[in-house]
């Protein structure tokens, strides 16, 4: 499996004019910011050499090579889920083929579950630093050297100068931004009132289902990585309501605009 994502690299290589300055991994939600922007190709995952098919709802299942703010991007729209019961391996494979690649900054957005009241459902929330909950690794398994060392440090993940970029220009700008600590469980069933509670307690600002597995393999591979949340919906330790997954998208098209915003400005100072 480990050299699967050179080859990859190498497909995908062969079919683009330029090497992107970027990945950007949509989360839930956001998919359809793709579609706003001036696409260059289109590749469905099923074309794709080792990538698996997406199965989560609104999740499209395109890598689409796109032009933001004058820069070139390889958006993934469309993720894979560890709760659709896709192995560690293919969760992370579209992040470490855009490292074989050579692509050197990655941005990641996902959709959340907010484990403080200030931070309500339809916020933007900058992520700073996680805990991985999800009771696994994506870097367990042998180590590919020439990716990266075998214990790679944690150390500011979240890269300071797009934090200090994205913060400043959302001020600027007028877009509200908070920052959080994300936590990363594996779902698919959502979180009991006492879990969010010690979730909470652990220092966890919001908690998902994403993100952290394509973080962790991104730093692993020395990629600089910025990461944001939309607030879909308040968690278990606020009310018991069921979200439906119309309110998910309204929230999440909601914070989603000032999220293009930031984006396109991190793209733009790359
Ligand atoms: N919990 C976990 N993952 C989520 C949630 C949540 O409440 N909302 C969106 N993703």
């Amino acid at each position: 499996m480990n050299a699967d994502y050179r080859h990859t690299a190498s497909w995908l290589k062969e079919r683009i004019p330029e090497l992107p300055a970027a990945g950007l991994i949509l989360g839930t939600g956001l998919g359809d910011l793709a579609e706003e922007l001036e696409q260059l190709a289109v590749f469905p995952y099923s074309e794709i050499p080792g990538f698996s098919q997406s199965t989560a709802p609104s999740h499209k299942g395109n890598l689409v090579l796109a032009r933001l703010a004058g820069k070139m991007v390889f958006i993934l729209q469309g993720r894979f889920h560890y709760y659709e019961g896709h192995a560690m391996e293919e969760v992370v494979f579209p992040t470490r083929t855009m490292a074989a690649m050579g692509i050197k900054n990655l941005f990641v957005t996902n959709a959340a579950g907010s484990l403080r009241k200030e931070m309500e459902p339809g916020s933007l929330i900058q992520i700073i630093d996680h805990i991985n909950f999800m009771g696994t690794n994506p870097l367990i398994g042998s180590n590919d050297e020439s990716m990266g060392e075998r214990f790679p440090s944690m150390n500011q993940l979240y890269d300071p100068e797009f934090l200090k970029q994205g913060a400043n220009f959302a001020q600027r700008e007028g877009i509200r931004l908070q920052q959080g600590v994300y936590m990363a469980v594996t779902g698919p069933s959502l979180e009991t009132k006492a879990e969010c509670a010690a979730f909470a307690n652990m220092g966890a600002d919001l908690v998902g289902m994403s993100t952290v597995p394509e973080v962790i393999v991104a730093r692993h591979a020395g990629i600089r990585v910025a990461a944001f949340s939309i607030v879909t919906n308040y968690s278990n330790l606020f009310h018991d309501l069921a979200h439906s997954q119309e309110e998910i998208r309204a929230n999440a098209a909601r914070a989603s605009v000032g999220l293009k915003r930031i984006l396109g400005h991190l793209m733009e100072g790359l």
